[in-house]
């Protein structure tokens, strides 16, 4: 990471409730470009509501997000009682492109594996013979290039996870938001997940938000790591600050492994 670092995401007070619940609050978060950040939190924190308020799938009920030098046209989305859902909003549609959502169930097409990765390449204007090679250089690279040809359907989960991988790689966007991406691979899934995670932020500048429940994980490619308990974030810190010098109670014992009831 360069030594002046810019935040290409800051989320400002962001709330969202299901019904009479709240289950974000207050949210505060740096995402800074080039970078990875790790989002640790247990089942039920909120961790994937707020990837689909970052990917722009989801609305809050208040707050800001700031997009900075994604696109030109749009770079603050405000959420307040009149703010209709943004994934309806044709305005954050060339936002939405730039940025690229693998989910903990990964959305697949119907279709062939080749024809899910070529699928947002040409639908962002690349022709088909070239959308086809650089699907099949992404599929190669995240070991699943003999299933290229197979229903995406037919592909077991971690084949799945693989496939949003290739996704990330043909595509390149700017920021990507990986939900567990690692939890149904192997522990080869696993590193080649992790290397192409550094490769991309190294040497394509892109930048990642990544949830997992993985510590070790975390360990290994975060730059700044975010714990969310309980629908806030308890604390965001450099990787090494946090784990070796947390400065709340319940990361102290999150990371210890402990249970927090
Ligand atoms: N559409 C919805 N309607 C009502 N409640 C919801 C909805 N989506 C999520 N929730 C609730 O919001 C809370 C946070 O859910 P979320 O999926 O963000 O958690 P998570 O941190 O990703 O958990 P996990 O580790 O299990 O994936 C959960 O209690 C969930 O039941
Ligand atoms: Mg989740």
């Amino acid at each position: 990471m360069s030594a002046i670092s810019t935040d290409l995401v800051t989320v400002r007070g962001v709330r969202k409730r299901f019904g009479a619940r709240e289950v974000l609050r207050d949210i505060d978060l740096n995402v800074s470009s080039g970078s990875i950040t790790v989002i640790l939190g247990t089942n039920g924190a909120g961790k994937t509501t707020l990837l689909r308020i970052l990917g722009l799938l989801e609305r809050a009920d208040e707050g800001t997000v700031i997009y900075d030098g994604i696109v030109p046209s749009v770079s603050t989305v405000t959420y307040g009682a009149s703010t209709a859902s943004p994934a309806q909003d044709k305005r954050y549609l060339p936002l939405r492109r730039q940025m690229l959502l693998a989910f903990q169930h990964p959305a697949i097409f119907s279709g062939s594996v080749l024809s899910n990765v070529t699928y947002g390449l040409e639908l962002r204007g690349i022709s088909r013979a070239d959308a086809e090679e650089r699907s099949m250089a992404a599929l190669r690279d995240a070991g699943i290039a003999e299933r290229a040809h197979q229903h995406a359907s037919s592909l077991s989960g971690g084949e799945a996870a693989r496939l949003s991988v290739a996704r990330a790689l043909a595509l390149q966007p700017p920021l990507l938001l990986l939900d567990e991406p690692s939890a149904s691979l192997d522990p080869y899934g696993t590193k080649l997940l992790e290397d192409l995670l550094l490769h991309m932020r190294d040497d394509l500048g892109m930048t990642a938000v990544v949830v997992t429940q993985d510590i070790f994980e975390a360990r290994r490619v975060a730059d700044q790591v975010a714990f969310l308990h309980e629908g806030r974030i308890i604390e965001q810190a450099p990787r090494d600050t946090f784990f070796s010098h947390p400065r709340d109670d319940r990361t102290r014992r999150f990371v210890a492994g402990e249970l927090l009831v």
